[in-house]
């Protein structure tokens, strides 16, 4: 297993660029199983979770051709996908596959409405959290199908198709949102989706399925009034910038000071994480091709803040501001609304000599002088690149291990932070 090495203590100067959003490139390859014709993506992130979606989706038929291809190192463009389902061959989604990555789940609504069936595991809990599917199924239900749980599968019929419906959901969910737009697009009829995920990367698909021949109005709010097609088509695509990638590395520059262009990033896509950045004390500042964020010797603000659903401050960055107020000058306080379990991080950030204690849902970070490097374990995505963040301000050399968590959502992260002067290099096991 390979292992991430950071010697902290260097400033970050430069610029790197913003990769395409792996949480919309995710659903958006999915939605490519609505069409027979093909779907194109530009800007998709090279990254172990795009890798594991690819094989899932050839596992239902789908061809996907990949070009641009890049020989390293190479521009950080992203690369182009063309895929094709012309035939669904499976409609199920077996448990090694959903198993390894949650929104792999999110195949149900297309397949459902494409074929009138599907049968798709159960993804079951992971590190942050027991994460339930229920509001997945409540949409399902309410466009008309019919589920049963067998074996550890949902099974799901719809043998007349899908029926444009109300779904109002009692709690807003990112992937039931999805779900719901999927499949409401190849239902028959009018769909009103009611307490909606707002989400950039909701818009952006439902941007690629108004082009793919749906008809959706309210994209960008919580209610979304979709006009289901009776075939959709196929279209091309280029997938928004990543906006946590983008907070991860202002988060980033703020931890080790320095002054940092970050190309390609979308100021509106994430203003209330720049706000409160900006309230540590950081400046941030758009550019022609991005946003700049700089620190130069200033001392961090202390911070009180909670995760919410967008526009709110993004539980994907929770993690990563937790890092930075570890060398605040007071006393910070973070409430994680969204996962009940998103702080595997706080036990890794002691050994480095953070000062945080946990009660309930609720981390009080006390700022300390220094921190110091130290051996730490990666436990899940967001969580790992704390470390990484941890280890850019601490004294000395970090080390983080299982590191491909760390590369399920982050495209060739050393070197762009290498590039921009961080002692950071990947130590390859074996
Ligand atoms: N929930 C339910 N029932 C459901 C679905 C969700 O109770 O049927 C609950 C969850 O347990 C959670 C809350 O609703 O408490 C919100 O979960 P949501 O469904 O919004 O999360 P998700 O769709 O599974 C996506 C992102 C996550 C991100 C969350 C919240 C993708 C691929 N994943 O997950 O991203 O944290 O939304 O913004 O888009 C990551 O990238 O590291 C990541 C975990």
């Amino acid at each position: 297993m390979d292992r991430i090495s950071i010697v902290g203590g260097k400033p970050l100067n430069g610029s790197l660029a913003i990769s395409g959003a792996k949480n919309a490139a995710l659903p958006l390859m999915i939605a490519s199983l609505l069409t027979s014709e093909r779907l194109t993506l530009k800007n998709v992130p090279n990254l172990a979770d795009v890798n594991t979606l690819a094989r899932i989706l050839r596992n239902h038929g789908v061809d996907l051709a990949v070009d641009g291809k890049r020989s390293e190192p190479s521009p950080y463009l992203g690369e182009t996908f063309h895929l094709t389902a012309r035939d669904i061959v499976d409609t199920t989604a077996p448990y090694e596959m959903v198993a390894r990555m949650r929104a792999s789940f999110w195949v149900l609504g297309p397949l459902l409405a494409r074929c009138g069936e599907a049968r798709v595991s159960m993804p079951g809990g992971c590190a942050i959290g027991t994460r339930p599917v229920d509001l997945h199924l409540m949409a399902m239900k309410a466009l008309g199908a019919e589920i049963d749980i067998d074996g550890g599968y949902v099974v799901a019929r719809a043998p007349h198709g899908l029926k444009g419906a109300r779904i109002t959901f009692p709690k807003v969910s990112v992937g039931a949102t999805h779900s719901a737009l999927m499949a409401a697009s190849l239902a028959k009829g009018e769909t009103l989706i009611e307490n909606a995920a707002r989400e950039p990367e909701i818009g952006d698909v439902a941007e690629c399925l108004t082009k793919m021949g749906a008809r959706i109005e309210g994209i960008g709010t919580s209610t979304l009034r979709v006009a289901g097609a009776s075939r959709l088509e196929g279209a091309v695509h280029t997938v928004l910038p990543d906006r946590i990638e983008t907070g991860t590395y202002a988060f980033a520059v703020a931890a080790a000071g320095g002054d940092v262009e970050l190309r390609g990033a979308r100021k509106s896509l994430l203003d209330t994480a720049l706000i409160t950045l900006e309230k540590t004390g950081v400046a941030i500042a758009e550019t022609p091709h991005g946003i700049r964020v700089s620190r130069n010797g200033r001392d961090l603000e202390p911070i009180t803040i909670e995760t919410q659903p967008y526009p709110g401050f993004p539980t994907d960055l929770q993690a990563q501001l937790m890092a930075l107020m570890t060398r605040a000058k007071g006393t910070s306080t973070i409430r994680e609304t969204i996962f009940e379990n998103r702080f595997m991080h706080v036990q890794e950030l002691a050994r480095l000599g953070a000062d945080i204690q946990l009660q309930g849902d609720t981390a009080t970070i006390r700022g300390v002088k220094s921190l110091r490097g130290a051996q730490v374990m990666a436990t899940d995505l967001r969580a790992s690149v704390s470390l990484v963040i941890a280890g850019l301000m601490a004294e000395g050399r970090t080390t983080i291990n299982r590191v491909y968590h760390l590369d399920r959502g982050f495209e060739r992260l050393e070197q762009k932070l290498s590039g921009c002067g961080a002692e950071i290099e990947r130590l390859v096991s074996g």
